[in-house]
């Protein structure tokens, strides 16, 4: 594996490749981002990924300094990935000036869910992978599921700025507990580890009951964050939205099988967690 640290380095390593599958990450790579890349190698060749922890997504008081940088195990585990390059520029290559042009994902869809809770986050996100798309040239570039609302903006930003891109959506890998894979699960004291795949049962259970044919959607969602919060977790929301668009249901869309998602956030001790299922009905 290629390890680049610039554009220039990139473009000219990947001069005359047609398609490029793409996976861009912030490093500390687990078992989800490893899926990530198969599934890339599935969709293009070579594959490209990138290590980027991008500060313009972190709010001042969120972990961006203690977020986890483990380059050299990264590193390894792409290399037995068959990554071809792996592009980890520093802050000073990719923001050579502050990023002052910013791409803003419209405030329905970008202000609302994490967007509420993490104002600026999904400008950051977008505005980043734009500009790795554009050092990049991918064919092909995976998202995952886990982040549903970022994988949905994502998407709507490509089609609308017609990248030539393919936006493919990575299922979700899950511990045998069904903690879904993050590197923020790293935070997590072993009291708290034990915990942490409640977030998982609640939306579980929010799927069963929204499934079954319960039309309440309000109830269903505050009896799901007081079972967060009876356990000692501090939820920013659990919400049932239409897969589409991520609006709330209407009474119509609930009895005319609307296809819906059910989606949350909690803080765990210092750790905030985030999780979704598509509901099956
Ligand atoms: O999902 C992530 O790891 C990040 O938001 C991404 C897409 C790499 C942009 O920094």
């Amino acid at each position: 594996m290629k390890i680049v640290r610039t554009i220039a380095e990139l473009r000219a390593q990947l001069r005359g490749q047609l398609r490029t599958a793409f996976v861009p990450t912030m490093g500390n790579l687990h078992e989800g981002h490893l899926s990530l890349m198969r599934l890339a190698a599935r969709h293009g060749d070579p594959v490209v990924a990138s290590i980027f922890v991008n500060r313009l997504q972190f709010a001042p008081h969120e972990d961006f300094d203690k977020y986890p940088r483990t380059f050299q195990e990264d590193c390894d585990k792409l290399e037995r990935e068959n990554v071809y390059v792996l592009f980890a520029p520093d802050e000073r290559e990719l923001y050579p000036e502050p990023q002052e042009f910013r791409v803003r994902p419209p405030a329905d869809l970008g202000d609302i869910l994490e967007g509420e809770f993490r104002p600026g986050f999904f400008s950051g996100v977008c505005t980043v992978v734009l500009k790795l798309f554009n050092c990049v040239g991918p064919m092909a570039a995976v998202f995952g599921r886990k982040d549903y609302q970022q994988l949905m903006i994502v998407r709507r930003m490509t089609q609308q700025f017609a990248l030539p891109c393919e936006i493919i959506a990575a299922p979700t890998i899950r511990e045998n507990d069904g903690l879904a894979m993050s590197s923020r699960n790293r935070y997590l004291t072993p009291t708290e580890r034990a915990e942490a795949p409640r977030l998982h049962r609640v939306l579980r259970e929010v799927e069963s009951r929204v499934a079954g044919g319960i039309a309440d959607i309000a109830t269903i969602e505050a009896d799901a964050t007081a079972a967060l919060v009876a356990a000692g977790w501090q939820p920013d929301y659990v919400a049932v939205r239409r897969r589409s668009d991520l609006k709330p249901p209407s009474a119509a869309d609930l009895t005319a099988a609307e296809p819906l998602v059910t989606l949350a956030a909690a803080r765990l001790g210092a750790t905030r967690l985030i999780d979704n299922l598509e509901i099956e009905r």
